[in-house]
């Protein structure tokens, strides 16, 4: 039997039920692919039911404020994946009269679509015959086909991108795509694949050969860079605080964090109080407290950050921004949730 019959037919007893597999309304489609970029599904599901209970329609998306737009993304990471929705939502109202392009070429030129997510929305809304390439579809090719080329060499890219398109099945583009993404997840499994009841046994040449394990195989991770975050977490007297909202190229930009004092390593109180930026905030007299004594450590997927909550009491300044009681109306990343979630439980 074929191999995308053979896959249907898994598909068919095995998939995943879905809110986004009832629909093939692109502008849910694509709000799913997107969140469920470098998110397990379990994650996304009640990020995507929250968000489009909020924007159910494209135009509501375009309409709705950034803030918002980014509070709701909130605990979801890599940011720009919202910023990007939001800036097409808006592009797709104004300049395409709210049609959603029907080709995978027009699909492409969105802001934060790329080939992936073009293929996926091409096939299950429109059914184009594009093959999707995901972390799923790199390993279940690579073992079925024996390949050992890096999945994230250039070389690589190409050629399971081109093994992935001459497999797909025609008529059905879209439910094979899910097919073939979802038997990875489920079935042919980075860590214990479930070889035993796989119905490709007898033509698998990874687990012919005892390469399941090996494959797929990825090049050299690259270097993670270490940073050292010191937040002042200020309360004055007349109970308001110092949020910031980050600008600039780097992580979080455009979410809101207290102000932020970088350092080579980990600092002590003394340190701290004489950086420029603390004498800079602070002229008068303030309280000093070490929130976490030890060093909480956030992990992106290039950096760690090792960050210290330092809490500073004072008299009212002239900078301060918000008021205490509306903190929870800003958007921030999860460090800083979490940190307030346990500050103010105690406070
Ligand atoms: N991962 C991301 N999108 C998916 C989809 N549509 N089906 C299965 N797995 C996925």
């Amino acid at each position: 039997m074929k191999f995308s019959k053979k896959l249907t037919y898994w598909y068919l007893q095995n998939k995943r039920n879905l809110p986004w597999r009832e629909t093939k309304n692109p502008y849910f489609i694509w709000l799913s692919e997107i969140m469920l970029q470098q998110t397990r599904v379990a994650q996304g599901l009640a990020y995507y039911l929250k968000f489009t209970e909020a924007f159910p329609t494209v135009f509501d998306l375009a309409k709705a404020h950034e803030s918002i737009v980014l509070k709701m993304w909130q605990g979801l990471g890599y940011y720009s994946r919202a910023r990007n929705l939001h800036f097409s939502a808006k592009h797709i109202v104004n300049e395409l009269n709210g049609e959603f392009p029907t080709t995978f070429l027009e699909i492409i030129k969105l802001k934060g679509i790329g080939d992936y997510t073009a293929s996926a929305i091409a096939s299950i809304c429109f059914n184009e015959p594009t093959a999707v390439v995901d972390g799923n579809v790199y390993r279940v090719l690579s073992r079925y086909f024996g390949i050992s080329t890096p999945i994230n060499s250039t070389a690589g890219i190409k050629e399971f991108k081109k093994i992935a398109q001459s497999l797909i099945d025609k008529s059905q583009p879209g439910m094979y795509n899910q097919a073939i993404m979802d038997f990875g997840a489920l079935h042919c499994k980075p860590q214990n694949p479930l070889c035993d009841s796989c119905p490709f046994t007898n033509s698998c040449v990874a687990f012919e050969k005892n390469l399941v394990k090996k494959l797929p195989i990825k090049e050299k991770k690259i270097k993670i860079r270490k940073r050292y975050f010191n937040f002042l977490v200020i309360k004055t007297a007349d109970n308001k605080t110092i949020l910031s909202k980050r600008k600039g190229k780097g992580i979080w930009q455009g979410l809101y964090e207290f102000p932020l004092i970088e350092s080579e390593q980990i600092i002590n109180k003394n340190e701290l109080i004489s950086t420029e930026k603390f004498t800079d905030l602070f002229p008068n007299e303030t309280t000093i407290l070490l929130h976490n004594k030890k060093e909480i450590v956030h992990k992106l997927s290039h950096q760690h950050l090792y960050t210290q909550f330092w809490i500073i009491e004072t008299k009212s300044l002239e900078n301060t921004t918000i008021s205490w009681e509306n903190i929870q109306d800003f958007p921030v990343p999860v460090l800083i949730s979490n940190f307030l979630e346990e500050f103010q439980s105690k406070n």
